[in-house]
């Protein structure tokens, strides 16, 4: 894997992050992009095997990783996350919450199964984490939390209701808790991508040409935006599209 990340100048040090997702995809990417501007990451997903290859992946820059394997569509295993976070590093200072599945059909052919599932992860999962995290966001007094939800977040496409639906709610919470933790010296954000180049699309678009994919270290880099400035301007949402897609489409 051939990764390079911006190095920012006011970086990481010092700070902990929880990346959800970060067996594979975009959240190795943000995972290891964190690490490489000297975050310590606490690497979460349901798969240790794959949490191992980016924590070696993390170590490579120099950086630290722990793995903890949770299923976040589980409140128990949510709550098990900052106990993690503490028990490992004593403190946290940035949630990311990128585990996310991607359930696509017509409208019409989706189960109740589809929905419960997607909206488990997507943002019922977010919500939890987002709650049990809180008490040491604020502790950090200066945390942020990253939530990636997706262009069908704010928009809709065929095959994608179900998917879109779960996006959409997980933009809701972003921006009501926004406003409630502003107090706390928290930034609440939410990045929108488009197709990324994953798993996850190569197995839901098996057509799509990957080479016209964004690449998951374009999001990482975009969170590092974010999560390494902290001045008199904030920028709520971030989209992100392919670049051969239509502007401002
Ligand atoms: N790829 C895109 O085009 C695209 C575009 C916009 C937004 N996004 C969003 O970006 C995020 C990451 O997507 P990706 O493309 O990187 O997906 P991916 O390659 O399928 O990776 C998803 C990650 O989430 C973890 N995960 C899945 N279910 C989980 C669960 N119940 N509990 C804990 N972890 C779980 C997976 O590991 P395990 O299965 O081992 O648990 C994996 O590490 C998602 O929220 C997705 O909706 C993706």
């Amino acid at each position: 894997m051939d990764i390079r990340f911006s190095q920012y100048s006011n970086g990481l040090q010092g700070k902990v992050a929880v990346v959800t997702g970060a067996g594979r995809g975009i959240g190795r990417a943000i995972a290891i992009g964190l690490a490489a501007n000297g975050a310590k990451v606490l690497l979460v997903s349901r798969t240790l095997s794959q949490l191992k290859e980016t924590r070696e992946l993390v170590r490579q820059t120099g950086g630290e990783g722990v793995c903890h394997v949770a299923d976040l569509s589980c409140e128990a295993d949510c709550r098990t996350v900052p106990e993690a976070a503490r028990e490992h590093f004593g403190r946290l200072d940035l949630l990311v919450n990128n585990a996310g599945i991607g359930i696509y059909s017509p409208l019409e052919e989706a189960t109740a199964s589809d929905w419960d599932t997607s909206f488990a992860l997507n943002a019922r999962g977010a919500f939890f984490l987002c709650r049990e995290c809180l008490p040491m966001l604020r502790s950090s007094g200066a945390g942020f939390i990253v939530n990636i939800s997706s262009v069908t977040g704010v928009k809709g496409y065929e095959r994608q209701a179900v998917y879109s639906a779960s996006k959409h709610a997980l933009m809701g919470m972003t921006k009501a808790l926004a406003r409630e933790v502003q107090k706390d010296n928290i930034r609440v954000h939410a990045l929108c991508p488009g197709g990324v180049d994953t798993e996850m699309v190569a197995q839901a678009r098996p057509d799509l040409d990957r080479s016209i994919l964004i690449k998951p270290e374009e999001i990482a880099d975009a969170v590092l935006f974010l999560v390494t400035r902290r001045g008199h301007a904030v920028i709520d949402q971030l989209d992100i599209r392919r670049a051969i897609g239509t502007p401002w489409g």
